[in-house]
């Protein structure tokens, strides 16, 4: 039986980063029990993003959980605000879409540097690569970073190692919300690495959208079909193809193959995309307009998997040898990505110790308040 740490029962572990099968609490205790965790000592944050996230952030702050951050400073793409009185406004996200100072992220430091707490966060709920392009300097300048932008982490080689030498620099870097929605893929890794344990391979389902579509794509229905419901219920992005290129679940690959010390550039990834090559360059309302180009290739796929007694799941693969890969495989129905329900994500991670079966970690990987909360996890822990 593999060790499985799921986020049904991880709250009964006391620490997220426990590697042993975690104990569901009894039910009494849920409530009595888990009070509202303050950080330690006050914190000052920024918030670059009031987006999905950003929001569910925002709502957070609002709870017992957040006492001890204050919010000095919050911005969308367009606009920003520092005012304490309009930033302890519940309405804050709509209003910076109406009005507010213009974009500026000196000024949000600086009300960081005003705040006069000795921890000062940007916590960064954007997908913004020019965003993340400045995460290093940031950290080497004193400042916390957290986030659920991938951009840096699982971008470009360069920028890797530029965050690497800021963080050895005593810059904290919280990452949680970068991978499975703040399941906690990395902070296990981090711990069994600090054991001196080393990661072997790596296999899994790392996108909520892609696992919802191949969990209940049995070819009964046309997939185009099924995107089209996946879309409304808010699984994928706006334009699928986000989702369907791949591009994202190799991001979250090369993050944790980072973090387990196979230092892969982005182009060392082997990448499939769902996305048919004459429906790569067109707009997003074209693309909407012929999915069910998508859905010959994929029956096909479904056919050949089913003569076999197969499934198809949407991989990432990572093996002993470094290499890469994401796209989709036939797997059995004995394999455990075969039996995921919903948006679940799973990471199954073999290492020197755990050699004959594999470290599963399973649960949600996709959501506004689960990630919200990973954030706030990521910035309660710096206090
Ligand atoms: N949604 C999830 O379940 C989930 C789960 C895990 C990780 N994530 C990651 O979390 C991040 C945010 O996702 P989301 O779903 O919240 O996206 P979203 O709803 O599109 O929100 C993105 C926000 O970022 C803002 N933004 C863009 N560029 C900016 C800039 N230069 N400065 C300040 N704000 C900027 C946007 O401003 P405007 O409002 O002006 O456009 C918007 O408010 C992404 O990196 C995503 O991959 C999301």
């Amino acid at each position: 039986m593999s060790a499985v740490l799921d986020a049904g029962t991880a709250a009964g572990a006391g620490s997220v980063g426990a590697i042993s099968v975690a104990m569901p609490l009894p039910q009494k205790s849920i409530a009595t029990e888990v009070a509202p965790t303050a950080a330690a000592s006050p914190v000052a944050i920024v918030l670059l993003g009031t987006g999905v996230v950003g929001g569910a952030l925002l709502k957070l702050l609002n709870t017992p959980a957040a006492v001890g951050v204050r919010l000095v400073g919050a911005a969308n793409s367009r606009r920003q605000q520092t005012a304490a009185a309009q930033l302890a406004s519940r309405g804050l996200r709509e209003q910076l879409n109406r009005e507010g100072d213009p974009r500026d992220n000196a000024s949000l430091l600086a009300a960081l540097d005003a705040s006069g707490m000795a921890q000062r966060v940007i916590v960064d709920a954007t997908a913004s690569a020019a965003l993340a392009a400045r995460h290093a300097e940031w950290l080497s300048r004193g400042y916390h970073v957290v986030t659920a932008n991938k951009a840096l982490a699982g971008g470009e080689l360069p920028g890797w190692r530029a965050l690497q030498a800021a963080i050895a620099c005593g810059g904290r870097y919280g990452d949680s919300a970068t991978v499975g929605a703040g399941l906690p893929v990395l902070s296990t890794l981090r711990r069994l690495r600090r054991c001196g344990d080393s990661l072997l391979t790596l296999e899994g389902v790392f996108s909520g959208s892609l696992s919802w579509l191949f969990n209940q794509y049995d070819g009964s229905r046309p997939f185009s079909e099924l995107l089209r419901e996946a879309r409304r219920l808010g699984y994928t992005e706006p334009d699928p193809r986000s989702d369907l290129s791949g591009d994202d679940v190799a991001r979250k690959l090369l993050i944790i193959a980072r973090n387990a010390g196979f230092a892969l550039g982005s182009d060392e990834v082997v990448v499939e995309s769902l996305v048919p090559v004459a429906l790569r360059a067109l707009d997003a309302e074209s693309f909407l307009a012929r999915m069910e180009e998508l859905d010959a290739p994929l029956a096909a796929r479904h056919a050949e998997a089913t003569s076999r007694g197969h499934v198809l799941r949407f991989l990432a693969r990572l093996n002993q040898r470094g290499l890469a890969r994401v796209g989709l495989a036939e797997v059995p129905l004995t394999h455990p990505a075969a039996r995921l329900h919903g948006t679940d994500n799973q990471f199954a991670l073999s290492t020197t110790r755990y050699n004959t079966q594999p470290l599963v970690i399973q649960g949600p990987g996709a959501g506004p308040e689960i990630t919200a909360q990973a954030l706030l996890g990521d910035v309660l822990a710096l206090g």
